[in-house]
């Protein structure tokens, strides 16, 4: 893959601090926040600096290397005691990717191995750049694998951003699309606009203008009339969390995406590495859905688009069942017809 394709990296790690790209601000702006507190981490994760399952679980994991650094300095040899509250921070930040907890969990399972009288940071610094570049590297085969499934010259419809600001880098939906485009299978990309945050019209748009990949923006609500033309061949997305029957949680409109991909013919496909699945829940109905501010619908950077005192909800996500998606791509290989004996081949 050209490196061209492989240029956005929303995470790093420099000068013993995290530095987030400020996904709030993006087109507009390119601005980088530097952390040294894991409880900053936190609330940037709550926040919306930093988004997309698979970026808030690295995000997370190097937040984890900050709290250890902050226990050992004020607790000594008791440092492991005072990682809980951070931790629990951390875990509370956002309740459905759950690639957050996924992160954290691996990270504990480290520190809790190491000796009490000397200092994590240079171990768990290791571990979290592992995860970072797994992910990447997960998302390459999955862009392979999932380009695998296209014809030639297809034309695909996308949800939400689930591209490399979503990620390490490379991306998960959009990792298929890079791949698909750069191997000529995909002609052309339509990205849903993603009410209340923009993040198909804001960063979607503005990744796939990187790579030179021709995208057209459209608001969610044209998505049937796309279909019905027949111009769409795949929808494809990625996830915030998978039970082991193969229902999805992602982006609040996916469900609605899917429903009309089964009546048009149209295919879908969930991308997501196997972080993203919870092999604890067995069906979406369990899995937590994150409720934000009513404030996100009613107002637009900073514009009140609502009446005085409308009642509004938030749902940040919602549910797609397996039985309307054709393909879960993970690193592990393809989940055709999702269920709970297929989803069994990639545990
Ligand atoms: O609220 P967000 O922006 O964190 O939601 C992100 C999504 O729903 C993505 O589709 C999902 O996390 C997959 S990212 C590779």
């Amino acid at each position: 893959m050209d490196k061209q394709f492989d240029s956005i990296q929303p995470i790093k790690w420099q000068v013993n601090r995290l530095c987030l790209l400020d996904q709030r601000q993006l087109p507009l702006q390119q601005v980088w926040l530097d952390y040294e507190h894991s409880d900053d981490v936190a609330a940037a994760i709550t926040d919306m600096v930093v988004r997309g399952a698979p970026a808030i679980g690295i995000t997370a994991a190097y937040g984890v290397v900050l709290a250890a650094r902050h226990a050992w300095d004020t607790a000594g040899v008791n440092w492991k005691q005072a990682m809980t509250a951070p931790l629990a921070h951390l875990s509370e930040s956002r309740p459905t990717a759950v690639n957050l907890h996924w992160a954290i969990e691996r990270m504990r399972q480290i520190y809790m191995t190491l000796p009490d009288n000397e200092p994590a940071e240079a171990v768990l610094l290791k571990q979290a750049h592992d995860i970072h570049s797994e992910d990447i590297a997960a998302n390459h085969a999955m862009g392979k694998l999932g380009a695998d499934l296209l014809a030639e010259d297809n034309v695909v419809l996308t949800h939400c951003n689930a591209g490399a600001l979503a990620t390490g880098g490379f991306g998960t939906a959009l990792g298929v699309i890079r791949q698909g485009y750069a191997d000529g299978k995909i002609s052309h990309v339509y990205a849903d606009e993603t009410r209340p945050w923009l993040q198909g019209s804001r960063l979607t748009v503005w990744e796939l203008q990187q790579d030179n990949i021709p995208v057209t923006l459209q608001a969610e609500g044209a998505a049937a009339a796309l279909m019905a033309s027949g111009q769409l061949d795949w929808v494809i997305v990625g996830a915030d969390r998978i039970t082991a029957n193969g229902d999805v949680a992602n982006k609040v409109g996916t469900y609605m995406l899917a429903i009309l991909a089964k009546y048009h013919n149209v295919k879908m496909m969930v991308v997501a590495p196997t972080s993203t699945i919870d092999w604890t829940l067995h069906s979406g109905d369990e899995i937590p859905i994150e409720q934000r501010a009513a404030e996100e619908v009613t107002m637009l950077q900073g514009q009140q688009i609502a009446p005085e005192g409308t009642a509004a909800v938030n749902p940040a996500f919602d549910v797609t069942p397996a039985t309307l998606i054709d393909a879960i791509v993970t690193e592990k290989g393809i989940v055709l017809s999702p269920s709970y004996d297929t989803m069994k081949f990639i545990k």
